[in-house]
């Protein structure tokens, strides 16, 4: 890799609002494409992942809006942020109030962005790169997972983990758009929001992006 992460995020993205979450600057692009190309070429490696980390997706701005509206969710309390991208739950939850925020995520462009971001924001935030989804659930008292039901397997993986929060007390928000994998039959929907996010990945520029909590484990018969 020629440049440091946090070099490379600041080349390819422009520090601004989020559309709908106004009061959250992060470095974002218009052309997550030409990103992806950028990252290819500076990773050696054509099956490098998408720089999800320079776009706001659907479900963390569904949870960003959401703890705006509900700031008593996080409001001095440890919040975790799962799949954090680009940092933004971490950021919101900071802003409406937490105690702590730590992001996690396995991508070393995304731990640059939140670092980058949070101080966009004048937040702190604790960044954790690795994998922690078959650890046991983290020391926080809210968990957010904003958009991370896009593939199978990861999607396995994260609810089971969301799962075994819950069954421990945390307390858990998903944010979604409609993803091809979100576990429904486990959620239980609390808000919907109609979101604007990159038109170049997605079908709709504008879409309807929700808040859900976890289905009690009675409930949904385990
Ligand atoms: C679509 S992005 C969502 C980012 C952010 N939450 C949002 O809503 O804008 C999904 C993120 O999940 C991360 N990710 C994928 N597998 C992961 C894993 N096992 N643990 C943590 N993060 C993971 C990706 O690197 C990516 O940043």
């Amino acid at each position: 890799m020629a440049a440091s992460p946090r070099a490379f995020v600041l080349r390819h993205t422009r520090l601004r609002p989020v559309a709908g979450l106004v009061e959250v600057r992060l470095h974002l692009t218009d052309d997550v494409l030409a990103v992806w190309r950028a990252v290819q070429v500076e990773t050696d490696d054509p099956d490098a992942s998408l720089p999800y980390w320079a776009v706001a997706w659907g479900g963390g701005l569904a949870i960003g809006r959401y703890l705006r509206e509900h700031p008593e969710v996080v409001a001095g309390r440890r919040v975790f942020d799962l799949a954090s991208g680009s940092g933004i739950c971490a950021i919101a939850a900071k802003r409406a109030g937490a105690a702590t925020a730590s992001s996690n995520d396995i991508d070393a462009f995304a731990l640059a962005a939140i670092r980058l971001n949070a101080h966009a924001n004048a937040c702190r935030v604790n960044v954790i790169g690795r994998d922690v989804l078959d650890e046991p659930p983290p020391d926080a008292e809210v968990i957010l997972a904003g958009d991370c039901w896009y593939e199978a397997p990861l999607a396995r993986r994260v609810l089971l983990w969301l799962q075994r929060a819950r069954d421990r007390g945390i307390d858990v928000l998903v944010g979604d758009p409609g993803r091809a994998h979100l576990p429904v039959a486990e959620l239980v929907e609390l808000a919907a929001y109609e979101v604007r996010t990159t038109s170049e990945l997605e079908d709709l520029q504008r879409r309807t992006a929700r808040v859900y909590g976890l289905r009690p484990s009675d409930v949904a018969g385990r």
